[in-house]
Formats: structure tokens, sequence, C-alpha cells
């Protein structure tokens, strides 16, 4: 393996917040990170938001911001997030980025060189109520191999085939839920079959993916490739193409492209900007991306292909790891199961879940199951009252029944170390596959030799016949735990961290070697807090409950983002008095007109009981008819000092809510003049 490997996670998109599903990933990846760089190697953590496409501009717009913004908000969430659980990227960039557009251009002029790119019209799929055309995951319907309903324009959940949209039998559009119809455009394609050479020589090298997957990639290369439409329709949120007015790159061509333009940040950001063109023009590391499975194709066939027309570095190892399924079934926002990354660390430390997927994940793409039984065994079993009771128990027992002080070197120590080497060794290997449930399980089976060794051997008796044979034992039982904490510390850093203090050591855990350095020697342990406490299943049930939508009418989904939970920040706290200040009242709308000089106003003649009618000036034209406003009951600010305007004074503040300025119905039974508090 080269000494450099530039590591990538999926960049996920900033349309949602992070997730347990999205989780596995970030944390597996940031596990084999922080694991090769404890064999030696320098490991570059490579990822970013992913800005593009239509759900994007569409939310943004929903959320009444520039998609900019959006996407500006979702990044600095995203961030914190993955910062609190001790996922560390090198460089998390954007894909909307100036270093972005420019190797999105580069490559594409690269396949233009290469003549790989044809124009021609395009029949789509078009919702004409909504007055666009449909993306692949816009339209839903009947898979055409497999019969399975509800499935999305381009492949399919069931049986994993691939197709066009306009293949779905009973499609429907997604955002009307109406039939769409078939319209033509012209788009860009890139001609996949040139490339077939290149793309089939890199599928033949030995060691690219899993071999359950590269059997599934070898369907699609015996399939035939298609060419690949790298256009877009408006409303799109994305780089504009050169010379196609109104046309944007498709999302699934700048994405990847980000790894690249993520990892220029990183040189330049650390004033090394030669290390770009190291890595990727002259290929002088070795490439890893995880990625789930759900998107296979885009890594092994579309991104092997711009790769290759523009002679960049190809990938060398595709890992694709399984979805989370919460006990037993896929992750439901009505179930509670859909959690957030926020929801869950406002209950429990990073540490569990991320000790739990590393306990969990072996190498195949299976799924992997989190259940709140399971989760609490797991923890308590593997963790609390293996590894942690093993370090602060023999420390303290050190600390507390002897002086603190390890014994000098003795033969029985020394005994231990060829095992461990090999068991180090082994573990090591466990980490490079991404094998971490082989590697976890071979910590804790040191953890649980260096328990029984300290539970066989009695040494809060034998200390008071004999303390050194007593130190001896402890000595032993330590150098162990500190074999089985290296071990963990990709898993669990920030614990490793803790214990090494326990153990008397600085730091954390920098290298597996410690594992077998046997030298917790005639020095002392440290102190420290409690290393990881006792959890139960209800911890993690609890998260469900809290997870749970207010709305229980809420559908279930998994495969959409739910849409972005942006709202404008909530203004400064006031006291119940300043509230009870505004007066608000219901007021009767008993004449409407609009103002011919004014397009936004309309003149209401408002009735809050008082003996006389209010006048007041609303900006509702655009929303509201006069006509349909008459009549109506409203919410008013009734106290609000009288404002001078063109049209005459406005005598108050009518209530309307959102970008709609949807008017505060305050119910047909409320009384005229009523109070609202
Ligand atoms: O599927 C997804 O969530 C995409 N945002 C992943 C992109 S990975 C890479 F290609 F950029
Ligand atoms: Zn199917």
């Amino acid at each position: 393996m080269s000494d450099v490997v530039l590591v990538t996670a999926a960049l996920p998109y900033a349309n949602g917040s992070i997730h347990l599903g999205h989780l596995v990933e970030y944390i597996m990846t940031d596990i084999y990170v922080r694991a090769l760089r404890m064999t030696g190697k320098e490991a570059i953590f490579i990822c970013a938001d992913d800005t593009h496409g239509t759900p994007i501009e569409l939310n943004a717009r929903k959320a009444g911001v520039a998609p900019e913004e959006f996407v500006a908000r979702f990044a600095k969430e995203h961030l914190e997030d993955f910062t609190a659980f001790g996922i560390a990227f090198d460089s998390f960039h954007s894909t909307n980025s100036e270093e972005n557009r420019r190797w999105v251009h580069e490559i594409f002029d690269a396949l233009k060189a290469k003549n790989l790119i044809e124009k021609r019209p395009l029949e789509q799929f078009y919702d004409e109520q909504a007055q666009q055309f449909l993306p692949d995951r816009f339209v839903k319907g009947t898979c055409p191999f497999c019969g399975t309903s509800e499935q999305f324009g381009d492949v399919c959940e069931a049986c994993g085939k691939t197709y066009d949209p306009s293949d779905l039998k009973e499609p429907y559009s997604v955002l009307t839920n109406t039939k769409p119809v078939r319209r033509t455009s012209e788009h860009l394609f890139v001609n996949l079959q040139t490339l077939e050479h290149e793309l089939r020589a890199w599928f033949e090298e030995e060691g690219h993916l899993q071999p359950a997957i590269r059997n599934f990639v070898r369907g699609w290369l015996e399939a035939g490739l298609k060419d690949w439409c790298i256009s877009r329709d408006t409303p799109y949120f994305g780089f504009p193409i050169p010379g196609e007015p109104g046309k944007y790159f498709y999302v699934w061509v700048d994405a990847p492209i980000g790894y690249i333009s993520s990892t220029e940040a990183w040189a330049k950001s650390r004033g090394t900007p030669h290390r770009l063109t190291e890595l990727w023009r002259e290929g002088k590391m070795k490439l890893v991306h995880v990625i789930g499975k759900d998107i296979v194709y885009f890594h092994t066939l579309f991104w092997p292909a711009l790769l290759a027309s523009a002679n960049l570095k190809k990938p060398d190892y595709v890992h694709v790891h399984g979805f989370l399924t919460v006990e037993g079934k896929k992750m439901s926002k009505t179930r509670g199961t859909f959690v957030q990354a926020r929801t869950y660390l406002e209950h429990l430390d990073p540490l569990y879940l991320r000790w739990f997927y590393a306990s969990r994940l072996g190498s195949s793409a299976d799924d992997i199951d989190l259940s709140a039984e399971e989760f609490a065994n797991i923890v308590n079993a593997e963790l609390v009252n293996n590894v942690a009771n093993l370090v602060s128990r023999g420390a303290k027992f050190l600390a507390n029944k002897i002086d603190g002080k390890y014994a000098s070197d003795f033969a029985d120590l020394r005994s231990y170390q060829a095992e461990i080497q090999r068991m180090v060794e082994e573990a090591i290997i466990c980490y490079e596959k991404f094998d971490q449930a082989g590697a976890m399980s071979l910590a804790t089976k040191i953890a649980t030799r260096g328990n029984r060794i300290f539970q066989e051997n009695e040494p809060w008796k034998l200390v008071k016949k004999d303390p050194e044979a007593a130190r001896k034992i402890v000595t032993l039982c330590l150098n162990l735990a500190r074999a089985a904490v290296v071990l963990v510390a990709p898993a669990a850093p920030d614990f490793a961290q803790r214990a090494y203090k326990m153990l008397g050591l600085q730091g954390g855990p920098q290298r597996f070697a410690e594992a077998v350095a046997f030298d917790l020697l005639d020095t002392k342990v440290g102190d420290g807090d409690i290393l990881a406490q006792r959890i139960s299943k209800e911890h993690l049930e609890r998260i469900f409950e809290a997870s749970k939508p207010v709305n229980p009418e809420a559908k279930s989904t998994t495969a959409v983002s739910a849409p972005a939970p942006i709202i404008e920040p909530i203004e400064d706290e006031i006291t119940i008095d300043t509230f009870s200040q505004i007066d608000l009242r219901v007021g009767l709308v008993v004449d409407a007109q609009s103002i011919p000089e004014a397009k936004k106003l309309l003149k209401l003649s408002i009735d809050l009981g008082e003996g006389r009618l209010r006048t007041i000036f609303a900006g509702l034209a655009q929303i509201y008819n006069p006509d349909e406003l008459t009549g109506k009951k409203v919410v008013v600010v009734a106290n609000l000092k009288p404002r001078k305007m063109r049209f005459g004074v406005s005598e108050g503040m009518v209530l309307a809510a959102g970008k709609q300025a949807s008017i505060i119905d305050p119910g047909a039974e409320t009384e005229i003049g009523s109070r609202i508090s």
C-alpha cells in the first residue's frame, strides 16, 4: 500500500440533517483513516457538502432563501455534527466552490477534446402542472423488471436494476402526483462506450472492489454501457454548462469532482498547493472511496470514466457498505428510528455509537442493524465491563492498594508479548480491509484475557501476603489493557486518550506499535474519572421517542431528504409583560378595496367592536382579492401607533404568516373585539 492514502466519504447533500444512517459511513471512514495513521501512513480524509441539484433549488425556494445561503446553513450544521461525533476531516469543502467549478470545466473540456460529448434531443418526463422537467428522482412508478411499486426513476431498490425513468410503469410526478407527459429538449451525453476499454481495464484489475460488488458491476458492464446524460434543465442549482444556455451540469458530474476540489482546498490551506498535482495528476497516492451501496454505479462507472478522460488518478479501492436498519426495519420517521445526529447528541455520548458501529461493521456490504437491546449489550459488555473496567480497576488497585507504581520488568510479562504482537498485526489487517468488527473483537479478546488474569489471581487477596506479586499481576493486566486501548483507539479516540491518562501515559495512542511496547513499568499510574458508564436499552429508546414526529400523520420515508428545517432565527427573548403590551383583537373585515397606485396594498375597513370602523392598509394585495377578504375575521394589532401613509392613516396591523402572507384566522366563532392572549 502506498504510504499516502487519500480517503473520501460520500458527500452529503446540503439538503437535510445528518442522521444515524449517514453516520455509519462517516464514522467507519473516520475509523479507517485513524487506523491507517496509526500504522504510520499519511491518510488524508476528504469530504465536502454536495450542494447542487433540483431538490436543493426547490427547497431553498420553499425556505425563502437563496440556494447559496441554504447550502451554507447546512454546511455549518453538518460540520458541527461531524465534529461532535469525532469525525475529523482534513477538508470539508463545498461543491459550490470556485475550485470545483474550475475542475468541472477542465474535465468537461477534456471530454470535449476527446470527442466524448454528444448533443442530441432527449425525451423526458415533464410535469405540466409544475411546469418543469422531472429529474429521475422526481418520477416514481413500478419497476419494469420486478414489478415493485413506488420505485424512483433511476434504480429499483428491490431488484437493484437501473433503467430510465421512461421505463417505469404507471409513472407519476412526486411534485404534483400527476401523470407526467413526455417532452423533448436538447441534452449533452458522454459516450461511455468509447471509454469502455479503459473502464474494463480498471475493472479487471484485482482489488478495486469487494467480490460481491465486483459481480454487480460486471453485470452492468456485460449489459453494455449506455450514454450518460450530463445536462439538466431548470429549476436547478448548479454550474451552468458553458455554451449551453439554460443547461446545468448534472449534480453527479460535479459531486465526485468535489473530491478533487476539496483536496485542492486542503492543499492550499496548508501552504502546499503542489500536493494537489502530486496526488491527483501524478497519482502518488492510494485513492480510497467509501460509499453506500446505492451509489456504486456512479463511483465504479461514471467516475472512473471522468477521471480517465482527464488523465487523473483512478480509484484504487471503492469500499461499499450496507445501510443501517433499526430494530430490523428500514429507518422510519413515524417509528422515531430516523434519528438525527443532534437528537442522539442530546441524549448520549458519541463514544457509544462509534463503538457500536465499529463492533458491527465487517468488510462486506451487508446492512447493519441497530437494536436498542443489542446496542446496550455491546456497549456494556465490550466497552464498560471489559476494556474500561480493566483499565480503571487495575489503575485504581495500584493507586489505592499499593503505591500507584507499576512493577519492574519481569519474564511473565514478556511471555505475552509475541501473542499480543500477532493479534495486533491481525487487527491492523482487519482495519485495513474495513473489518472493524474483527479489529474490535481482537481488542476485546485481549481485555478479556486481562480481566481473567486479574480475576483468577485475586490481587486484592494476594496484596496482603505478597504485595510485589500483586503488583506484577496488575502490571501485566494493565499492559494488556493498554494493548486493548491502542487497538480500539481508531474507534474510540477520546476514550483511548482518557484511558491513557489513567494508565499514566501522555496524550493518546499514536501508533499501533504502542500496543506491544509493554513498557508500563517502574512508573506511576495516572488518575481520571469514570471512563465509560453503563447504559440500558431505554437510553436509545428515549432517543427514538424524541425522534417521533409531532404530527403522527407524517409520512414514513427514507428515500427523499426531508425539507430543510430552516426557519428565521427566533427573536430575542421577551417577558410576558412585554408581550401583554401588544393588544391583539379579533376584527371583521367589513370592506376591502384595492389601491390602484399601490400594487401591494389593500385598504381594509375593520370592525373591532369599538362602535366605529378602523382603516388599515395591509400588504396583502398580491395574495388576496379584496372580495376574498370581505367578511373574514382577522387578528389585528389594535394598539399599534397610527401611521400616516401616502393614502391615509393606517390604524393598526393585520397579522399574516409566512412568505405567502396568509392571514391568521382567529376562527369563525370568535367574537369581534375579543382579546387574543
Ligand atoms: O448520494 C448522495 O448522498 C450523494 N450526495 C453522494 C455524492 S458522493 C460523491 F460522488 F460526491
Ligand atoms: Zn425491480
